[in-house]
């Protein structure tokens, strides 16, 4: 499985990052799981090596490139301090203002550069007729109706359903539901590439992944996991990582 951890802004000091940083790489030693992390841009180059056995993508990228953006971390700038992945369109980044036009830019400069774009989406609420989904199925066509039929499929997508981020085990979604979903998400994707690489197409999940919600939502059929609180800190981490299949 793909195991993604947010650092968000919980990590602040470069020597926290760079405990994490090690603590990952025993891990990543002692697992088959990928593991990459996603630590606040200014560390990137500081924790990003060619020879690691952990990844390291960005929280965020800019939706323009080279001039005149002041404050701006383009695309560019992250390859070369040594990103694989970048996260677009966290819902911490839509709560901010960010809509579908600059996730699509966001995401069309980090393919132009290399990056693997982690495309976030996910309902805000539940209802019972079902109009989540048909939101869920709004983010992902804004971006996947317009790149192109190969970039489709370079993209990774994180279902996160806004309720269930930033809580405990106990509000990470049921495994019987993100099964369900992973399925529709998949579905949706069937539309933008061959059924069949649909079918198999990498699905991420987040929320309130922790040790103990780990183990039942790995069974669902998700290719991996976008872990924010509990990866942002080396026992909770370790702790889901080892609870894993
Ligand atoms: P959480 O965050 O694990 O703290 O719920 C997940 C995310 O927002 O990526």
């Amino acid at each position: 499985m793909l195991i993604f951890g947010n650092w968000k802004s919980y990590v602040e000091k470069k020597e926290d990052a760079k405990t994490l940083m090690a603590s990952a790489k025993r891990l990543a030693g002692n697992t088959k799981h990928t593991i990459v992390v996603f630590p606040p841009a200014p560390f990137i180059s500081l924790l990003a090596s060619t020879r690691s056995s952990v990844g390291v993508g960005a929280q965020d990228v800019s939706d323009v490139s080279i001039g005149a953006a002041t404050g701006e971390i383009s695309a560019g700038v992250l390859k070369q301090a040594g990103a694989t992945y970048v996260l677009v369109g966290h819902s911490e980044r839509r709560a901010r203002g960010e809509n579908a036009e600059r996730i699509f830019e966001k995401t069309m400069r980090a393919l132009a550069n290399g990056l693997i774009p982690v495309l976030c989406v996910g309902e805000k609420t539940r209802d019972s007729n079902a109009t989540y989904l048909q939101e869920l199925r709004g983010e992902l066509d804004a971006i996947f109706s317009r790149l192109a039929p190969r970039d489709r499929l370079k993209v990774i997508v994180a279902y996160e359903p806004v309720w269930a981020i930033g809580k405990t085990a106990a509000d990470a979604m049921a495994p019987a539901d993100l099964r369900e979903m992973v399925l529709y998400v998949r579905k949706v994707l069937g539309q933008y590439m061959p059924e069949k690489v649909a079918a198999k197409a990498k699905v991420l999940y987040g929320g309130s992944v922790e040790e103990g919600s780990a183990r039942g939502l790995a069974e669902s059929g998700v290719s991996g996991f976008l872990i924010g609180h509990a990866s942002a800190e080396p026992a909770s981490f370790k702790a889901l990582v080892n609870a894993l299949p």
